[in-house]
Parts: structure tokens; C-alpha cells; sequence
């Protein structure tokens, strides 16, 4: 956006505003977008310029698109009939109902939910239950430390951020809690230390083990793990990859936490990730999808097992469990139930990964991936050694589709699309064409056929 051209009392408050994540030369040059409206798939800026929006916003969490009424007027709704209750000794009955629900789309044995206000707060539920799981069942009352990933994003409060490595977030608050500890992840494109990528499952997987016997069992409370991973873009996991993990999990006693919270409530193509390889985790946390954004949200959601385990969760947040969020959300989930869209989002993502296969082709794509609503692009400058480009190509390729109309989003060495479940197959096309376009522009700009 040229910022010489915006009005003066929004440059004003620019410089009141710490914007997360983006650099100030970045700010000053007009880098981030500012929204005022959207509607469906469409996102407006302040200059008035329209965007598609292949992205569910850039944190992947509107994802039924823009001012749906019947989520809106649910939240009104509830604002009006009980907008607060409190947390512990008095909750509101909505808040009781999401919970139920979320038991009856959750794989397995998932029953038993508590609320925070985000992803990450999602997380550091999770956490505490499986370190207070262990203590009040006693086989391993020592059992604190989590197992999580190189390469993982869990968050950014201080116990979730323990668990992530990527964003340039972790860095600047080590050392950070003690008691986290990472493994390699079965990236399958550029794989861990070069190997040929039918080796990267059970390499991964033997490393867990080997970092749960290293660390002593009895001390190791849970793995965390994102089903697909965002990591420079869409990872899907080998095929087996969570079937053997859920062997090692089950063999020292560790439970398994999958972070579904931005692949969870449909982004893949099913309900949760983890029921594309018919696993069952013992924790799961979840939050974006979960309201479409119109309210913040976070669950964790454990196993009956654990919920009867422990006689009491030692945890309590003014906010946590909001009606209006928890009445998004049902909504949110009313919404895709009545209008199919996890059927829609699982057939309309195998279009548009089709679609994007033909991208392979340009002298600049290394590999394209993806599962259900969520796809990406991966760049190098050389397909032969898969060597990432480090100078602003992906940025570049960002900001041409912007230029274009269309939004998509970076993520390290790759571009990803998010979009939203309502999203028709033209609007799929028509990324695909404006992506081709950018990615042909770059290639030209740098020189590469
Ligand atoms: C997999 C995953 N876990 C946790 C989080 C943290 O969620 P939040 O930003 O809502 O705190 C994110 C956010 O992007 C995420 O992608």
C-alpha cells in the first residue's frame, strides 16, 4: 500500500500500532495491507482495492470467508441472552453444549474439552493435562518434559512457544521453559540431512524413540505434533508416519498430542487431520476454524481416560470458554454441517491441487503439495539440489499476486494457499492462473528458464 496515499489519521495511528512479526522498514514501505471490509471471499483495503482471499486471512483462520450472518447473528444472539457467566463455579450452558459437541465430532475417545482464547492457549491446556494425567495416575509422577519437532509452530505464550521453533519467535525468548526438547520431522521434499525421502519415516520415528530412551521415559509427559506441518509450507506426513508414532507413544507411556489448530474443524478435507491415517491421539488442541474467526477460541480436548484420571484441572482463566466464542462456534459447525463442507472442502482441495500440478513444469517449482484446503508452491533455484532461494524471490511472488488481486501467503521457501471452504472451483482457477503469471514474472525478473 503507498502509505503517502493513505489518510492522516490512520498514518497517525500506524505509529502507534506494533504489528507482530513485521519489520519496521517493511511497515514504513507500505508492506502490510490494511482491511476494512469483507465480504465472502473478498477482502477490501483501505485504498478501496479488492482482494480474493486464497489464504483464510494469513493465520488460516476465516475460514468460511467473510460476513456470514448466521454466525454473526448467533454470536448477537448470545451477547443478549448471557454474555458472561464467569469460569469455574458458574458457566454459561453454551460453553457445556460446544463441549458435547466437539466429543461428537472428535475422533476415538476424545470427549472432554476445556476453552482458552487461542491456539496457543490451546496448547498450554494440553500440556497440563498430560504432565498433571501423569502425576495423578502415578506410574510416572516425574513426567514433565514434551518431545515437539524441528520446524513446528505450537505457538507463542511461553510454555507453547517452548514447543516451537520456526518464525523467528523462539530465539528471542531462550532459554525459555525447561523441559522441551526437539526432533527432526519427515519433511518429504527436502528431507532430514538429504536423505532419500523412503527413508524419512522410520529415520523420524526411530528418533523419537531413541530421544524418549535418551531423556528417560518416566520423564517424558507427551510428543506434540501438527498432522501437517506448516513449516516452509503444507507438509504432509508419510502415510505411516503416525501409525508408528502412536506405537512409540503407546510402548513408553507417552502421550500424544496432535495440534490441530490449524487443520482442524475441516481445513483438510475431513473433520480432524489425524483421520486421514485412522489415528487417535490422546490430547488434541484446536482453535482458528473452530469460530471462522469471528471469535477467539481455543480448545483441548482429552481422551475420557485422562478426563477420569484427573480428579480436578488445576487451571482457571477469566475468559476462557466465552459464550459469544463458544456460540460462534457452535454456529461455526452448524454452518458446515448444514451446508457440507467438509465434503466440499476435501473435493474442491483435490481440484485445486490438480490444478496446481501443472505449476511443477516452471523453471523455478520444486514440488507442490498439499491435503484438502491447504496447498503451496515450494521455490528453488536449482531442482536438482532442491536449494532454496534466499533473497526476497518468495516475497516477490506474494506481492505479485497481491498486485494481481489475489492473496496467498509466504511460508519460508514456499507460498501457501488457505482458502476458505466456501471457495468454488473458478476462484480455485483463478489463483492458479495468477500464481502461474507471478511465478513466470519472477522466473523472468531472475534470469531462470
Ligand atoms: C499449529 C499451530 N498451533 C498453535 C498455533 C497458535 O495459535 P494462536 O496464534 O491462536 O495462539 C498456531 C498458530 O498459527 C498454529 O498454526
Amino acid at each position: 500500500m503507498d502509505l503517502k496515499n493513505i489518510d492522516s489519521v490512520t498514518r497517525e495511528a500506524l505509529d502507534h500500532y506494533v504489528f507482530p512479526l513485521v519489520s519496521k522498514t517493511d511497515v514504513n514501505s507500505g508492506d502490510p495491507i490494511i482491511f476494512k471490509s469483507g465480504k465472502g471471499m473478498m477482502m477490501t483495503d483501505i485504498m478501496d482495492k479488492s482482494y480474493l482471499d486464497m489464504l483464510s486471512t494469513n493465520t488460516r483462520a476465516s475460514s468460511l470467508g467473510f460476513a456470514n450472518e448466521y454466525i454473526a447473528k448467533a454470536v448477537y444472539d448470545q451477547l443478549m441472552e448471557l454474555h458472561y457467566a464467569g469460569t469455574f463455579a458458574h458457566v454459561a450452558d453454551v460453553t457445556v453444549k460446544l463441549s458435547a459437541k466437539i466429543a461428537e465430532l472428535a475422533p476415538g475417545e476424545l470427549t472432554a474439552s476445556t476453552f482458552g482464547g487461542s491456539g496457543s492457549e490451546a496448547n498450554e491446556n494440553s500440556f497440563k493435562f498430560a504432565r498433571e494425567y501423569h502425576i495423578h495416575k502415578g506410574d510416572k509422577p516425574y513426567a514433565r518434559k514434551i518431545i515437539s519437532r524441528w520446524d513446528a509452530y505450537h505457538g507463542a505464550t511461553m510454555g507453547a512457544i517452548g514447543a516451537t521453533d520456526i518464525l523467528g519467535t523462539r530465539h528471542i525468548t531462550e532459554p525459555g521453559v525447561p523441559g522441551h526438547r526437539r526432533i527432526p520431522a519427515p519433511f518429504l521434499y527436502r528431507t532430514p540431512f538429504g536423505m532419500d525421502a523412503s527413508e524419512v519415516c522410520d529415520f523420524c520415528v526411530d528418533y523419537l524413540e531413541q530421544e524418549i530412551i535418551h531423556e528417560g521415559p518416566e520423564y517424558v509427559a507427551a510428543f506434540i505434533a501438527e498432522p501437517v506441518m506448516q513449516g516452509d509450507g503444507a507438509q504432509v506426513p508419510p502415510d505411516d508416519y503416525f501409525k508408528k508414532v502412536r506405537a512409540v507413544c503407546d510402548k513408553y507411556d507417552v502421550l500424544l498430542i496432535a495440534d490441530e489448530v490449524i487443520t482442524g474443524f475441516g481445513r483438510t478435507g475431513k473433520w480432524f487431520a489425524m483421520e486421514h491415517w485412522g489415528i487417535e491421539a490422546d490430547i488434541m488442541s484446536t482453535a482458528k476454524a473452530i469460530t471462522g474467526g469471528y471469535a477467539p477460541l481455543g480448545a483441548s480436548t482429552v481422551t475420557q481416560k485422562i478426563a477420569d484420571t484427573l480428579p480436578i484441572f488445576s487451571h482457571l482463566q477469566t475468559y476462557q470458554g466465552h459464550p459469544a466464542a463458544c456460540a460462534a462456534s457452535l454456529a461455526t459447525i452448524g454452518y458446515i454441517e448444514k451446508n457440507d463442507l467438509i465434503t466440499q472442502s476435501a473435493e474442491h482441495g483435490a481440484h485445486f491441487l490438480e490444478q496446481l500440478q501443472r505449476l511443477r513444469d516452471l523453471p523455478i517449482v520444486g514440488d507442490v503439495r498439499g491435503l484438502g484446503m491447504w496447498t503451496c508452491v515450494d521455490f528453488t533455484s536449482d531442482k536438482k539440489t532442491k536449494a532454496p532461494f534466499k533473497d526476497g524471490t518468495i516475497k516477490r511472488i506474494v506481492h505479485r499476486c497481491r498486485d494481481m488481486g489475489v492473496l496467498i501467503g509466504e511460508e519460508g521457501t514456499a507460498v501457501e494457499m488457505s482458502p476458505p471452504y466456501i471457495a468454488s472451483k473458478d476462484e480455485l482457477d483463478t489463483c492458479v492462473d495468477t500464481l502461474e503469471k507471478a511465478i513466470i514474472a519472477e522466473a523472468k525478473h531472475l534470469g531462470i528458464s
